[in-house]
């Protein structure tokens, strides 16, 4: 099982098990909430500015991946490489494991996720750095989503 299936998974199981009892005012625990505090759509596209989710389209944007090649040539490369883990995991087909959101909220707010997701944080026991805050816009967090969707070593 993916780890994200383990993850729904036990959302699934707190859920069940929440739905059993019933809060003081006698509403029933809907499970809205898993135990640590995170909605689902947080589970699933991490914590930050992106609180919808960024769709993307069939065709890759040439333009707009050769400008978060650009990004990420000046702000990533120095601790991620494509094909292999370095200072950070590698970032090769990171949109089959994470959604373009994920991905995004992790480039704008990566303290937060380090603290409060619970990807990162299992992430964080095979690379103890915490990724820095780098003042990278919106634009520029899509434009690297793009990028990514193509680049090889
Ligand atoms: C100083 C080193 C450093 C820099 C610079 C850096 N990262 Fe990271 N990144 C990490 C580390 C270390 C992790 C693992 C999680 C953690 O420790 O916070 C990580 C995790 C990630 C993840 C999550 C990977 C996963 O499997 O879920 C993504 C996505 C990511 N980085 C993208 C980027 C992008 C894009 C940039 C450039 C804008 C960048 N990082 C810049 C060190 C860095």
């Amino acid at each position: 099982m993916t780890r994200f299936g383990k993850v729904m998974l036990s959302a699934l199981l707190f859920t069940a098990l929440a739905a059993c009892g019933e809060d003081p005012d006698g509403r029933p625990a809907n499970g809205d909430e898993p135990e640590n505090g995170l909605t689902a759509f947080e589970e699933e596209h991490g914590i930050g500015p992106f609180t919808e989710e960024v769709t993307l389209d069939d065709e890759v944007d040439q333009e707009l991946a050769m400008e978060g090649q650009n990004v990420y040539e000046l702000n990533c490369e120095a601790c991620h490489m494509i094909d292999e883990s370095f200072v950070g995991p590698a970032l090769g087909g990171i949109l089959d494991r994470r959604t373009p959101t994920f991905v995004m909220n992790m480039i704008m707010n990566p303290s937060e996720m380090a603290n409060r997701h619970p990807e990162i944080q299992e992430l964080l026991r095979d690379y103890p750095v915490i990724m820095p805050y780098q003042n990278i816009s919106e634009e520029q967090a899509r434009a690297i989503v793009e990028y990514l969707r193509i680049a090889q070593e």
